[in-house]
């Protein structure tokens, strides 16, 4: 593994903990994405150096200062029917330099941070297929075709799917995730061991998946359809959250 490979999930890493931990937190962080995106030194691909500058520092810690309130408004916005809403007052906290769209333009697609800059050999799952690998196809293609890709969805997969599979030299797993099938062991099946990014879209799986995943492996990041109200999206970001601070120590 090249030492560059190594800065740059360092870099997806860091930004990964950003949003994380500042969902536990609640530090402001759009004055600090405003001040990178407008910094006039900026080379926009050092993110590290960026956050160690001492102003950004400074940022932090005001924004720390009103996280408790940020809470309370989130939690009561997780009240409240409309999902809308309730994202409204969910604060942008990390900064990613290359935002790119992968797949779809509508539903399907998702912004991906620095796809080409994934760790070589790196490992993507896409979870919940039914048929539709727009997404897949084309973040195999952003990460320069040398990542492993492994599918799963409920179903067997028709024809054509399989063969842009095999084509792509991925696998997959036709069984419920999780009940079936976990993620984990489609990792141990596979003899992967981190995964660069993870899609999932499985219907109200998403609430006794992830967290056994998160909570052994290192997942640099998540693109997540989360059903149900704005409580259960909650429940779902404090999920992650939680299992991701414990991650920072090993950071
Ligand atoms: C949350 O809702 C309660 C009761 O509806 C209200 O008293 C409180 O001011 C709200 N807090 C925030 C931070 O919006
Ligand atoms: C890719 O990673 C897998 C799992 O860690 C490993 O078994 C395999 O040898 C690696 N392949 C290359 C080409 O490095």
């Amino acid at each position: 593994m090249t030492r560059d490979s190594n800065n740059c999930s360092l870099i997806t890493l860091l930004l990964f903990f950003l949003l994380l931990i500042s969902i536990t937190n609640y530090f402001r962080f759009r004055n600090i994405e405003l001040y990178l995106t407008s910094s006039t030194n900026s080379d926009s691909s050092d993110v590290v150096a960026h956050y160690q500058q001492e102003s950004i520092k400074q940022l932090r810690k005001n924004a720390l200062l009103t996280a408790e309130n940020d809470r309370k408004i989130l939690f009561n916005a997780s009240r409240l029917t409309n999902n809308q809403d309730f994202y409204r007052k969910v604060v942008e906290e990390a900064y990613c330099a290359q935002k790119e769209r992968i797949g779809e333009k509508g539903d399907g697609g998702k912004y991906v941070c620095n796809p080409k800059k994934v760790k070589k050999n790196c490992t993507l799952i896409s979870s919940g297929l039914n048929n539709q690998i727009g997404f897949d196809k084309h973040i195999y293609e952003a990460t320069g075709r040398q990542c492993k890709i492994l599918g799963a969805d409920i179903y067997q997969q028709e024809q054509p799917t399989r063969d842009a599979y095999e084509q792509m030299n991925g696998e997959l797993f036709a069984a419920k995730i999780p009940n079936e099938i976990t993620i984990p062991q489609i990792l141990e099946k596979t003899g992967r061991i981190d995964v660069e990014f993870l899609k999932i879209d499985i219907e109200k799986g998403e609430f006794t998946a992830l967290e056994p995943l998160i909570k052994d492996y290192f997942v640099c990041q998540i693109f997540i359809e989360i059903h149900g109200l704005p409580s259960d999206h909650l429940r779902m970001l404090q999920i992650i959250a939680k299992c991701v601070s414990l991650f920072l120590f090993i950071f």
